[in-house]
């Protein structure tokens, strides 16, 4: 069970499992940021925005109240980019491998950005059931993390992400809260510097699902896609993760 946040306690005194983390991963979408100009403070919940390369500086200067994200690892000059999405199946389906991955993550890390490393199985494995895919994801796990020095797992963050179940692909439905909770304990169990990682899902969570995911104490937060590209959805997410819903 998860320990009640105090009202009013600072966030600093809050260990890392009780506050939770939504990051809006908009891929290549440019949504309207006049939308986007009063976005509100959260006190619980840490709100991050990764838009696309283009839209860095614009969505860094105009959106109030959030963590500023990105994509893919890089250098952003004088950009406060905090987060860097790594490894997400929309870059491992364009050729990264996982050993391009491993070098991002260390790299990102060692630069004392917070990296997102996504894992996902694909259909076709999830289909030979959980086992199968707790296999596939506990492979990307050990080759993406094989060169990451012990002393940067607490700037790091796994998102479990089925490929299945992003909303970009056809049929794509949410999993289980229950066996995405399954899946993030299972990772944590594979490397004893895990511990200190943080664990989150994304894939189709939504305002209606997010209550689920966000209330297992295993599911720390949500990488969110599609529903993060409208101001009101998001919110919406980040009060359940806030507690302010
Ligand atoms: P989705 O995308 O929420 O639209 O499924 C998630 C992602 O691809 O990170």
């Amino acid at each position: 069970m998860q320990t009640a946040i105090q009202v009013g306690q600072p966030l600093e005194e809050r260990v890392g499992s009780q506050r939770k983390i939504v990051v809006a991963n908009w891929k290549s979408n440019s949504p309207d940021l006049t939308q986007w100009t009063s976005f509100p403070p959260f006190s619980q919940a840490e709100v991050v925005i990764c838009p696309p390369l283009s839209l860095l500086k614009l969505v860094s200067d105009t959106v109030p109240n959030i963590i500023l994200g990105a994509q893919d690892a890089g250098s952003f000059g004088d950009l406060p980019v905090k987060y860097v999405i790594i490894g997400h199946s929309d870059r491992r389906k364009e050729g990264q491998s996982d050993e391009l991955i491993a070098e991002k993550i260390q790299k990102s890390l060692a630069v004392g950005q917070k990296a997102i490393l996504c894992v996902g199985e694909p259909r076709e494995t999830r289909d030979l059931g959980l086992e199968s895919a707790k296999s596939f994801v506990a492979g990307q796990i050990q080759k993406d993390l094989g060169a990451v020095s012990a002393d940067l797992y607490t700037n790091l963050l796994i998102a479990y992400e089925p490929i299945w179940a992003i909303s970009t692909n056809p049929g794509a439905e949410a999993d289980t809260p229950e066996n995405a909770a399954e899946m993030l304990k299972f990772i944590k169990g594979i490397l004893p510097e895990l511990s200190r990682a943080r664990f989150i899902y994304g894939g189709s969570v939504t305002p209606e699902n997010a209550p689920r995911f966000l209330g297992k104490s295993e599911i720390e937060g949500a990488l969110v896609g599609k529903a993060s590209l409208n101001p009101e959805e998001f919110k919406k997410i980040i009060q359940i993760a806030d507690g302010s819903n």
